[in-house]
């Protein structure tokens, strides 16, 4: 049974929406004054209802008469006394013109974190999580003149994913686009088509909305009528000997579904993607993933990334490298990329914020970490460039953790059977001496491999611990027979600063770790892609390091402007060589 997506729209740009991006009032808003009392209760009278003195004399607000940011958008990059912001601040607009159509939503591709909608002063309801996308019908709540109120609160907290700690900007706001979404009485709510396990057929089920009528599905010339069961539920299972998605050849199909009035076009690309042992097999062919780590900042500005054309640049920047393959770290990034990945022909590692030290025995940080990689796999999961679900990064080993994760890809997998788990972990080091000497032993054995079909392996070999020069002779065990990606390594180097190549927080010695990690990764045998750390200097709280870091991560690749760093051309030259390789 496709668990119906907790999107009443599915891909709302596919169908007949109103943007609200744009400048919206703000109050910032530290104290909650426009949800408590004074004495912490909720506000009746709370900036939910758009006051204002010319209105109510009470009235200690404006809106209309307030500042603006732009939608979508982090508050912090906006202005500089927002940068370091963590609370609440509301938004307002008036609702222009409504979508043609019998049935009205409201729709967010993201708000980070907490984010709480009025319209017309009618509450609709608050979502949990920073980076998915959520949806109100408004059909009821729709008056001759409409006008929207949204409290969006960041705080970091224990419960949350990401908890209290994080390396990355904490940003805040309506950090995606905002969209009014019409449809028809009946509608396809959502619908999941992929490749049979036999290559053969297209498989999958489209769900409706709505009075139930019949619904024409093509592909390509391929068009089939379905009569829903009572539940509007379509089982699809139709003939398909179309060309199949690939890097080298991105192609996608021409998909419509009709259902009456609703007619909705995608474009869809079909693969098959599977472990076998210790390999990643893509159409049923070993296949190296030379990929890159991206955090969601747009390639020449240090801000949230949000619109196509960030996507756009981004994954360009990601293909001129030479790669198939990119990590989407360390949470879900906007609907763009995984669309502008299908183009492009890059393979996508998706990954949900649980980051280091989770509150793993709280029901309620389950729960959220179960609604996020459900929304998130509802969003993509007809996308064909994601291949990876990411339930975790580097998280301390522990009975509560691996139950936790163990119970989350259980859920993931109900959701999507097509796509293969991964996480993030640790290796084990060790050394092994004997009358050849002593050697570095670096050991996969977390439980948690078990469950997963990739084991991501995070390690700072040169940087964090040991010399260079200790990883000439290294060997990597497993313990499991699963495929590994290197998921991170790295070293930091400001542009421009340049040295020996024994001298750290140089470019030189960022190539020197580089040209020792590829070294030792070609001698690992189970090693199946990479995903460097990182594509570009980003934003972080943890590094003030002056007039080296000042708050920049900086082991990209790229500077936070977008320049490339020597760097670039040590890993170009090193994917240029693993081209067609199986590993
Ligand atoms: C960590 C983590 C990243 C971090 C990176 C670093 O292990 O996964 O989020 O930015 O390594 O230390 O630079």
């Amino acid at each position: 049974m496709l668990p119906l997506s907790d999107l009443s729209v599915q891909s709302p740009h596919l169908r007949n929406s109103v943007s609200l991006d744009g400048p919206w009032h703000i109050i910032i808003d530290p104290y909650e004054t426009g949800a408590r009392n004074m004495f912490g209760e909720p506000n009746p009278f709370g900036y939910h209802l758009n006051r204002s003195p010319a209105t109510h004399w009470s009235a200690e607000y404006d809106f209309a008469n307030s500042p603006t940011l732009d939608v979508p958008g982090d508050w912090n990059t906006q202005r500089d006394d927002l940068l370091w912001y963590e609370g609440t601040l509301w938004y307002q607009r008036d609702v222009p013109v409504l979508p043609e159509g019998e049935r009205h939503f409201l729709r967010f591709g993201g708000s980070n974190y907490e984010t709480e909608v009025w319209l017309n002063g009618q509450h609709l309801g608050v979502h949990r999580g920073g980076f998915t996308p959520f949806d109100f019908e408004i059909t009821d709540h729709i008056d001759q003149r409409n006008y929207l109120v949204v409290r969006v609160e960041n705080q970091r907290r224990r419960e949350r994913l990401p908890t209290l700690d994080s390396d990355w900007w904490n940003y805040g706001g309506l950090t995606r686009e905002v969209l009014l979404v019409a449809t028809p009485a009946s509608f396809v709510r959502d619908w999941f088509l992929h490749l049979d396990t036999n290559g053969e057929r297209i498989v999958g089920e489209i769900r409706l909305d709505g009075p139930v009528q019949d619904v024409e599905l093509s592909i390509g010339a391929v068009k089939v009528t379905f009569t829903p069961d009572d539940d509007g539920r379509c089982v699809v299972d139709v003939p398909f000997a179309g060309a199949l998605w690939s890097p080298d050849n991105p192609v996608l199909h021409d998909v419509q579904l009709v259902c009456g009035e609703d007619i909705l076009r995608d474009r869809i690309g079909f693969r098959s993607l599977a472990q076998t042992g210790d390999q990643i097999r893509l159409n049923d062919a070993p296949i190296h993933l030379c990929g890159i780590s991206l955090h969601e900042e747009a390639l020449t500005e240090p801000r949230r990334a949000h619109s196509e054309a960030d996507a756009r640049a981004l994954l360009q920047t990601v293909k001129d490298l030479g790669c198939n393959f990119a990590r989407l770290a360390h949470y879900p990034h906007s609907d763009h990329m995984a669309r502008v990945a299908d183009e492009l022909g890059i393979l996508l590692w998706e990954e949900i914020p649980v980051y280091w030290a989770v509150d793993w025995e709280n029901p309620g940080t389950y729960a959220d970490a179960e609604n996020q990689l459900q929304e998130l796999i509802l969003r993509d999961r007809n996308r064909a460039s994601v291949a990876l679900w990411s339930v975790a990064n580097e998280t301390p080993v522990g009975d509560a953790r691996t139950a936790f994760l163990t119970r989350l890809i259980n859920h993931g997998r109900a959701l999507d059977p097509t796509r293969m788990f991964t996480a993030a972990l640790f290796m084990r080091p060790s050394k092994e001496t004997s009358d050849q000497g002593t050697i570095r032993v670096q050991t996969m054995d977390d439980p948690l491999a078990e469950v997963l079909d990739v084991m991501g392996c995070n390690q700072y070999l040169g940087w964090y611990y040991t010399k260079i020069e200790d990883m000439q002779d290294a060997r990597w065990d497993s313990e499991v027979e699963k495929p590994l990606i290197m998921s991170e390594f790295g070293a930091d180097a400001p542009l421009g600063r340049r040295g020996a190549d024994t001298e750290r927080w140089t470019e030189d010695y960022q190539m020197a770790v580089y040209r020792a990690q590829f070294a030792m990764q070609d001698r690992i045998p189970f090693l199946r892609g990479t995903s460097p750390w990182i594509l570009k200097d980003f934003r972080t709280p943890k590094r003030p390091l002056p007039g080296i870091q000042d708050y920049f991560n900086r082991k990209g690749l790229v500077s936070e402007r977008g320049e490339r760093k020597a760097v670039w051309g040590v890993v170009a030259a090193h994917y240029a060589n693993k081209q067609g390789t199986t590993r």
